[in-house]
């Protein structure tokens, strides 16, 4: 190749490559951002993991749509929370609401919140996610022994007993330990 072929080569090659390393990174982006998406968004905020996680693992705003979580935060319903006060200062309980019902979801694109809002009733407001169909009908291969009697976890609503990576939203059975239990189908 003369030296004129290969500088026209160079040209033409770079002038081809630069909409397809734009293409391409685009096409990653969108991978990596779908493979986020497969879940349920995780909330990376100190006060709602705080508050919400205190007393239980703090359930991501994906896991309910935003009819259940409005009748949850409403201040008098958390005086009397499932038996608990879980009562918020007022700058508080703004700041909470706001994450929940933006996050909630029916206003999500999260898989496993598309799945949640798909097994409800349209206008069903459960107050637990361990009502919602979807969740019921993941884990109607588990009995008592994982769950119930089992001291470790005692609740179906002690997600991230067994989920290990509940915390990023993820959920997969892949990453599912149930404690006290080799394998969760023993
Ligand atoms: C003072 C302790 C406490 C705090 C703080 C608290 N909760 Fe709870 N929460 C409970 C108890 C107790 C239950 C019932 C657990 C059970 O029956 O297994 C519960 C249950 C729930 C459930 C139903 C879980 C299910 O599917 O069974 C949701 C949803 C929930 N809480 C959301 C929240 C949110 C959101 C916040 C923050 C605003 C919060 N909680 C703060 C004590 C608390
Ligand atoms: C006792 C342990 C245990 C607890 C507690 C538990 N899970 Fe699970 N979960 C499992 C197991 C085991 C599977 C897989 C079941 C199967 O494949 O038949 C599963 C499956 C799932 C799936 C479907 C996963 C997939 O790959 O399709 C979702 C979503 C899920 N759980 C969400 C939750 C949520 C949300 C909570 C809390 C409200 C919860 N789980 C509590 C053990 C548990």
């Amino acid at each position: 190749m003369n030296k004129i072929n290969q500088i026209s080569s160079l040209v033409i090659c770079t002038v081809l490559m630069t909409p397809y390393s734009y293409a391409s990174d685009g096409f990653f982006d969108w991978m990596s951002s779908t493979k986020r998406m497969k879940g349920i968004e995780a909330i990376d905020d100190k006060v709602y993991n705080e508050e919400c996680g205190a007393c239980h693992f703090a359930y991501q705003p994906g896991l309910l749509p935003q009819a259940s979580w409005k009748k949850l935060i409403d201040p008098k319903a958390l005086e009397d929370h499932f038996g608990d006060n879980a009562e918020l200062d007022a700058e508080t309980h703004k700041h909470i609401e706001t994450i929940l019902l933006d996050k909630a979801a029916d206003k999500s694109h999260y898989k496993r919140s598309r799945k949640i809002m798909a097994s409800l009733d349209k206008d069903s407001a459960p107050l637990r996610i361990s009502e919602i169909p979807y969740i019921i009908e993941k884990h109607d291969e588990l009995s008592s022994k994982h769950i119930k009697d089992n001291p470790q976890v005692k609740s179906l609503s002690a997600c991230a007993k067994c989920h290990q990576n509940a915390e990023q939203g993820e959920f997969d059975e892949d990453n599912v330990r149930i404690p006290g239990f080799k394998q969760w189908d023993d």
